[in-house]
């Protein structure tokens, strides 16, 4: 069995934000204070450091997850803000409140962090530690709560400790945290912003800024992208045919392993999650190799099996919906 080391839990001063700012941009997961809850950061522009925190969390299911940056500039560089997201942005940043906005062109953030959608959430958190890490780091960092999946959020580093050590590499303690609660997330994609999820900042407080109020969408899992309403999972257009032993002339093709089906020289278009059979990397690959063959045109993607251990799991449950019949 193998041995879980300790993670070193270490009192946020200067040093440890710098080894914390180096773990992360090696690739590295730092759990770290925000103002609302603790969060467990990652890289988001590495696909595989956002592959190796979904493991570290052992979450059986791929979100979207937040984008955390030092200012509203770092924010822009990544997505499209129209005037309710700068006026939002204007009045509540930084502090407990996150807003979804399209991704530019040439976004840098990989795609599982986003899921594989076309927008992004990002926030600029208040707490003094979050900050200055992110300052360090000077790139985005996908910081979902910091607890194991089907635990609570955490507010303590010790709650942290509990958790998820042996599983990250480094927490860094700066006390409980203020808010106890997650941000409140905006959409600000269509022309009414609209409140995706409740949180730290009151929605009157937000309604009363734009002098209007928020829309709330009905919450409706498996939505295809459709115009004027917000997609909450990213589906190709194209029909999947999972756990295949051959492929039909004019598919495309998405490998896993070393290993060729039948009638793979057929194939309109292949690529491999991970010749390797490395779930991890498989994970990093899933939503960019699926856009990509969903945009050589072929009607359907013949995918191969991909075992269910580790993030296995959370990859099948992806291809699962993608595969279910849709309107
Ligand atoms: O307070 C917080 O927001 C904490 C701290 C650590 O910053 N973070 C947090 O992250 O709660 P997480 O990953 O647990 O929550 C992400 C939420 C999910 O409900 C997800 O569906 C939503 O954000 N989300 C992310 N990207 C989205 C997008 N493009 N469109 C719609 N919803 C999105
Ligand atoms: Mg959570």
């Amino acid at each position: 069995m193998a041995v879980e080391l300790a993670t070193r839990v270490l009192s946020a001063d200067r040093s440890a934000v710098a080894e914390a700012a180096r773990l992360l941009t090696a690739g590295g997961l730092v759990a770290f204070p925000t103002e609302t809850v603790y969060g467990l950061g990652a890289d988001a522009t590495g696909g595989e450091a956002v592959a190796r925190l979904y493991a570290a969390k052992g979450r059986p299911s791929f979100n979207p997850l937040i984008s955390h940056v030092a200012d509203v500039e770092a924010a822009r560089a990544l997505g499209a803000f129209n005037r309710a997201a700068k006026q939002l942005a204007a009045a509540f940043w930084p502090g407990p409140l996150t807003l979804v906005v399209p991704r530019v062109t040439g976004c840098p953030v990989s795609d599982l962090a986003t899921a594989g959608l076309d927008t992004i959430a990002l926030r600029v958190p208040s707490h003094p530690v979050a900050r200055e890490v992110l300052r360090a780091v000077a790139r985005p960092i996908v910081a979902p709560s910091a607890n194991r999946s089907g635990h609570v959020s955490t507010t303590t580093a010790a709650h942290v400790a509990a958790d998820l050590s042996g599983r990250v590499d480094l927490i860094l303690d700066g006390g409980a945290t203020a808010l106890g609660l997650e941000s409140t997330i905006v959409a600000c994609v269509g022309d009414t912003p609209a409140l995706l999820r409740p949180g730290g900042l009151a929605r009157e407080e937000i309604e009363a800024e734009l002098g209007a109020p928020l829309a709330t969408p009905q919450p409706n899992a498996n939505a295809p992208a459709s115009p004027g309403q917000l997609a909450s999972h990213y589906a190709p257009r194209a029909r999947l045919r999972l756990d295949i032993e051959a492929v039909k002339p004019g598919e495309a093709l998405l490998a896993f392993g070393r290993e060729r089906p039948r009638g793979t020289e057929l194939a309109k278009a292949a690529l491999n999650l991970s010749p390797a059979a490395d779930v991890i990397e498989a994970a990093a690959n899933l939503f960019s190799h699926l856009r990509a063959l969903d945009q050589s045109g072929a009607a359907t993607i013949a995918v191969m099996r991909v075992p269910h251990e580790g993030l296995g799991e959370a990859i099948n449950d992806r291809l699962a919906r993608a595969a279910a019949p849709r309107p």
